[in-house]
């Protein structure tokens, strides 16, 4: 199958991906302001984008293998702005935790990063996938050269933490976290190739 999206309508498609990952997120502050988030409305919030977060890393780690399949080179135009995406849901996500679980207290924000697994492997994905965040522009991969790429595969070493901490987070039924997992597998199935590029590139040194 060969599908393909003229260059002059990427703007138009990008504007419509900019309304359907910020109006969600938007609904949620509105619900949250207005008291409609029902009973528990700060675990709601953090539910959400931590979602959310997880849901765009997912997207961003399946734009490539779509691309291959339906020869759609142009589907790799949105790659950078949903990988940015899924950094402003996990954003929202700490800042949610920061302002409403831990009430600002940075102490207790930092012992919380230390004392719950869950929060360390949760920041430790955040801490690599603002690195990746800070580095996506052109001019930054231009002067990064051949490095961009080995630091830019980190995403699927963020996507894993983070299947993990959403795993370990649930306190009773793991299903969901369950069926993330299988994702995840799938998804580095259609990266096996690349996978194995990489791996025998890492032992011939
Ligand atoms: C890339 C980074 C991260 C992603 C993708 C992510 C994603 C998720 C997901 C999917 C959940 C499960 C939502 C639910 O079922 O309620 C969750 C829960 C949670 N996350 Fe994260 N998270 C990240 C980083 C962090 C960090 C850095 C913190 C804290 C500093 C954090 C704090 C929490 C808390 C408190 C919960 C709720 C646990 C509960 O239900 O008691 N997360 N996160």
């Amino acid at each position: 199958m060969n599908l393909s999206i003229s260059k002059n309508r990427i703007p138009f498609f990008k504007a419509i991906l900019h309304v359907v990952f910020l109006y969600p997120l938007a609904s949620l502050y509105v619900g949250a302001f207005y008291d409609r988030l029902g009973a528990d409305p700060v675990e709601q919030v953090i539910h959400f984008t931590g979602m959310g977060a997880l849901n765009c890393l997912l997207i961003s780690l399946l734009v490539s293998p779509l691309a291959k399949l339906f020869k759609l080179s142009s589907l790799l135009h949105f790659r950078r702005m949903i990988g940015l995406y899924a950094f402003a849901y996990a954003l929202c996500h700490i800042l949610n935790f920061l302002f409403f679980e831990v009430q600002f207290d940075l102490i207790l924000f930092v012992e919380e990063i230390f004392k719950r697994p869950y929060i360390t492997i949760g920041m430790t994905a955040f801490s690599i996938l603002t690195a990746l965040a800070f580095t996506s522009t052109s001019k930054i991969r231009r002067k990064m050269k051949k490095h961009w790429q080995k630091l830019h595969n980190f995403t699927y070493l963020i996507a894993l933490l983070a299947v993990i901490h959403f795993y370990w987070s649930v306190k009773s039924d793991v299903t969901e976290p369950l069926i993330y997992f299988a994702l995840y597998g799938v998804l580095m199935t259609l990266r096996y190739d690349s996978l194995r590029r990489w791996s025998q590139r890492f032992r011939s040194r």
